[in-house]
């Protein structure tokens, strides 16, 4: 129905979320259009390595959710963040962000707090350096905030909105 949508000029883009591991390698058998976005969780405890071997062939943006590991203080404080952030003047999330705007993943903070969204804003007068890029990437840790069980998965996959049914 979304590559309908997409041929018949009605939709700009297809976006997809959630559906890694073996769900995005069954899409990848089936899909006619590839999709230019996948929103799934993504931070620097989670930088998705292998669903990214997968994007990156089919050129599909990845969209972070929990981009801030939804606010976990251990990732904020990462003493790497801390440092980086008195080096450029900014916060250690605005570090965080910056690391995912560089990494290619478009960002979606979570925000009740008008200061931050404004903070979360300025983040394009610095660069963090390939070093620093790679210092971040040790802070892979596989860890991710949400797990999600296949049952609710499958749940989602089979769901149809009311006028598909029609
Ligand atoms: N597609 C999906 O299945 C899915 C699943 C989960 C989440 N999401 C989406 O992902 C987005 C982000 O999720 P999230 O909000 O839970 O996690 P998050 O963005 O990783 O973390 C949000 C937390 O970080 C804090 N924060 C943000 N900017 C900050 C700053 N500059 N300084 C200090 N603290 C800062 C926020 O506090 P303040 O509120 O005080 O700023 C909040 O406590 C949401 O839009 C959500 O709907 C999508």
């Amino acid at each position: 129905m979304l590559e309908k949508a997409y041929k018949d000029g009605k939709i700009k883009a297809i976006g997809i979320s959630n559906f890694e591991g073996k769900y995005i390698a069954e899409l990848e058998t089936k899909w006619e259009i590839a999709p230019q976005f996948i929103q799934v969780e993504a931070h620097p405890y989670f930088p998705q390595d292998e669903l990214r071997k997968t994007l990156d062939k089919y050129g599909i943006r990845l969209m972070a959710w929990y981009p801030l590991g939804h606010g976990d203080k251990s990732l904020i404080e990462e003493p790497i963040f801390k440092t980086l952030g008195e080096k450029y003047g900014k916060s250690a999330p605005q570090i965080i962000l910056r690391w995912h705007t560089q990494m290619g993943f478009v960002v979606i903070p979570g925000n009740k707090n008008v200061d931050h969204i404004k903070d979360n804003l300025d983040i394009l007068d610095f660069k963090l350096t390939d070093d620093e890029m790679a210092e971040i990437a040790k802070l892979n840790k596989g860890i991710r905030y949400y797990n999600g069980t296949e049952e609710q998965l499958a749940g989602y996959a089979a769901w149809q909105p009311e006028y598909e049914k029609a």
